[in-house]
């Protein structure tokens, strides 16, 4: 039989919420977005996005309706009336940051999203969580749904965890590496395969778990991710009190497949809006379980990864004389990661304020986060260029990977400071090109010179 396409909506237009409805857009389905506020959803429908994300303005336009030549396949509101009669698929894409002062996470949003829409819910539906969630979330959701529905058994919840990465957003949601549905009936399984039917199709791996496995998936990848980050800078912690490299180590140990070359850069470590609230989170809920001890060592992981940050304002301070008292330093990077302008727990930002409280004159310059970056931390100076930024710097510090920043003419930099000393804090600037114009280079976890 012919059955009409599936309708879908998204309910939060976040990073992951404005990608998905993007990406279901691009796969060929309706898709209505749903966000509480009216200012995004009057940007989204101009094809704009609220943050920067490669590729994602693009793809927005080429099927927001009204758009010139768009498929006008979609749509946004900030109506769950219109949501509800709508779809037949609901994406949860709402986010679950850190509570104020705790470990746990926030799922006020998340809550508030379910008990908008379930009341509503007429018809059939599927409700399908993508929201970073404390395992055994989904089934009280589950409970609560069917009790607000009007469909009642007819209203499902399935949980959908994402993966993406921020900078990569609409590449990891088209072709993501692997889909994991935790699902309580063979319809709701059916109806994600026919979502998901074109990455299915090109060789993605579709994981059926149960509810509780989904929410874990996603907390136990990201404490995996984090604890390889950490365990990297606690080998570069070690280089330093050795005299090693820990790039070269890194590079040596990464030929091993079983080890793998990938997020083994060690820096000042993670931050964003994900891996470190994921893994104290986690921690709280592994807690409530009674199962604390499984995850202590994740205190282990965050405690390396706040250490990084202040060894790096040590090796600043090291560098201009034993007081930041009164100098001037040249911050290259704001934003948690390159290619984005978010600097959620960024761990650049962080190391400037710190500079900054302890009496130096801080001047940040990154590509794209400045207007975030400023919003969060008024009382730092800020550059409109690198060049700028460096000008009269008695230290110049790199703290966000930007290619920008490693295609830099140290020559030409080197003009503009007053004293050439550079510390990288993301090994990701060469040292030979460096030291070749005359700078003084330092790095975390690597030798003096
Ligand atoms: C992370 C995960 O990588 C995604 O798979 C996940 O879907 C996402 O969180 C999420 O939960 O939503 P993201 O926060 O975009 O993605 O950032 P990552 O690329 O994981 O980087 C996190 C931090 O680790 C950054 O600050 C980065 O600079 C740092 N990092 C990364 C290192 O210090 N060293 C590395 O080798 C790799």
């Amino acid at each position: 039989a012919n059955r009409a396409p599936l309708k879908i909506t998204v309910i939060g237009t976040g990073y992951l919420g404005a990608t998905h409805a993007a990406a279901m857009a691009e796969l060929g389905f309706e898709v209505l977005g749903l966000d509480i506020s009216p200012e995004k959803v009057a940007m989204l429908e101009r094809g704009e996005t609220p943050m920067y994300e490669p590729g994602l303005e693009e793809l927005l336009r080429k099927h927001v309706a009204g758009h010139p030549d768009s498929s006008g396949r979609l749509r946004f509101t900030t109506s769950y009336e219109e949501v509800a009669e709508f779809g037949d698929i609901h994406f949860v894409c709402v986010n679950t940051p850190q509570k104020h002062g705790e470990y746990a996470c926030d799922m006020s949003y998340v809550d508030s999203a379910l008990e908008s829409l379930a009341p509503r819910l007429t018809r059939p539906a599927l409700v399908v969580g993508k929201s970073t969630v404390p395992v055994g979330s989904a089934a009280r959701l589950a409970e609560r749904l069917t009790e607000l529905a009007p469909v009642g058994e007819d209203a499902e919840l399935a949980w959908n965890p994402e993966f993406l990465r921020e900078g990569f957003a609409v590449q990891d949601t088209l072709h993501p590496d692997r889909i994991v549905v935790g699902v309580r009936s063979e319809r709701a399984e059916q109806q994600l395969r026919e979502v998901y039917a074109t990455p299915l199709a090109e060789g993605s791996p579709f994981v059926v778990t149960d509810f509780p496995t989904a929410e874990l998936v996603k907390t136990s990848a990201n404490s995996f991710l984090a604890t390889k980050i950490s365990f990297i800078n606690a080998m570069a912690e070690v280089c330093e009190a050795a005299d090693g490299d820990v790039v070269k180590l890194a590079e040596a140990i990464g030929h091993d497949d079983r080890i793998g070359k990938k997020f083994l850069r060690a820096g000042i470590g993670f931050g964003g809006g994900c891996l470190p609230k994921d893994i104290r989170a986690f921690m709280a809920r592994a807690g409530e379980l009674g199962a604390s001890q499984a995850l202590t060592f994740l205190r282990e992981v965050d405690s390396i990864n706040m250490r990084r940050r202040a060894q790096m304002v040590e090796l600043a301070r090291d560098a201009v004389g034993g007081t930041l008292l009164g100098t001037r330093i040249g911050v290259l990077g704001a934003t948690f990661k390159p290619d984005s302008d978010d600097v959620r727990d960024s761990p650049a930002l962080n190391v400037a304020g710190q500079l900054h409280l302890q009496g130096a004159q801080v001047t940040v310059y990154d590509p794209k986060g400045m207007e975030n970056a400023r919003a969060l931390f008024p009382t730092l100076r800020y550059a409109p260029s690198a060049l700028d930024a460096v000008r009269g710097a008695d230290a110049v510090l790199h703290l966000t990977e930007w290619r920008e920043f490693q295609e830099l003419d140290p020559a030409a930099l080197g003009e503009v400071v007053a004293v050439r000393h550079v510390l990288d804090g993301r090994n990701t600037l060469d040292p030979v090109l460096w030291r070749k114009a005359n700078w003084k280079f330092r790095a975390l976890g690597r030798p003096t010179a």
